[in-house]
């Protein structure tokens, strides 16, 4: 099954429309079960969504998130960790209830407890329903690297050293880089009833060409996706391999 794809003309529409089938969706269905993603990819949406709530009054009260992933290592407090950001970029700005936002531990004792945990909560909440997903330059999708098997489940991860310098711009210096993270498996990720894939930007336009060749393989885990019935890709076309030729 090909996937659905829309192509925006810049950052500015590709967030705008995100945050248009977001809402939607949130409309239609109040106790909705949202994935969350990080990443610079997904802010424009998250600010769109804020001012939605703020100009409109589309309601998070009865909402429920599940973040992707975290850093191993870092507490929720840390300024780099994806909790603070989920915070500071989205939760502190709607009426969502933080007890019901949900992102896995990266100060844990107990990892292999904490990767049960969180997808048994996932599961006690019937699932997610519509998850978003951003794509990094080899393809990760959370922070399931290529070779991860698409049977995994939430599971701790040794980050690639091109993984680690992509996000180095986000710290003061690459050895401040977490080296390990928590992040929902491919497995997880795949049980969510609809998917978004929001891409941006020219440095990922051969990540977009790969995943729209239709081939799917364990080295480049975003392939997944054109097994799933029900994904919508958005790219903008500074990433979108034929535009602009
Ligand atoms: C990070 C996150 C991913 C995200 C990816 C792309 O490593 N774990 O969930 O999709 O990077 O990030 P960006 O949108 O900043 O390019």
């Amino acid at each position: 099954m090909a996937l659905n794809v829309i192509v925006a003309k810049d950052y500015q529409e590709l967030s705008q429309k995100v945050a248009d089938l977001m809402i939607e969706r949130i409309r239609q269905n109040p106790e909705i079960k949202l994935g969350l993603a990080t990443g610079s990819t997904p802010v424009g949406m998250y600010r769109n969504l804020i001012e939605d709530h703020k100009k409109n009054g589309t309601s998070y009260k009865n909402v429920t998130s599940f973040n992707l992933d975290e850093y191993v290592g870092l507490p929720e407090t840390h300024l780099q960790s994806y909790r603070y950001f989920m915070n500071d970029t989205l939760f502190d700005h709607i009426d969502i209830n933080k007890e019901n936002t949900y992102v896995p531990r990266g100060d844990v004792d107990d990892f292999e407890k904490e990767c049960v945990d969180y997808e048994n909560l996932i599961e006690k909440h019937d699932g997610i329903d519509l998850q978003v997903l951003g794509i990094g330059t080899n393809g990760h999708i959370g922070f399931n690297e290529p070779g991860t098997s698409f049977d995994s489940k939430t599971h701790t991860v040794e980050l690639k050293p091109s993984t680690r310098e992509d996000n180095a711009r986000f710290f003061a210096s690459i050895d401040e880089v977490p080296t390990r993270a928590i992040t929902m498996g491919i497995d997880t990720i795949m049980k969510s009833k609809e998917i978004l894939l929001v891409i941006s930007g020219e440095n990922k336009k051969e990540a977009v060409e790969k995943l729209l060749s239709g081939e799917v393989s364990e080295d480049f885990p975003a392939s997944v996706l054109n097994n799933h019935p029900n994904v919508t890709v958005f790219v903008d076309e500074a990433a979108y391999p034929s535009a602009n030729k």
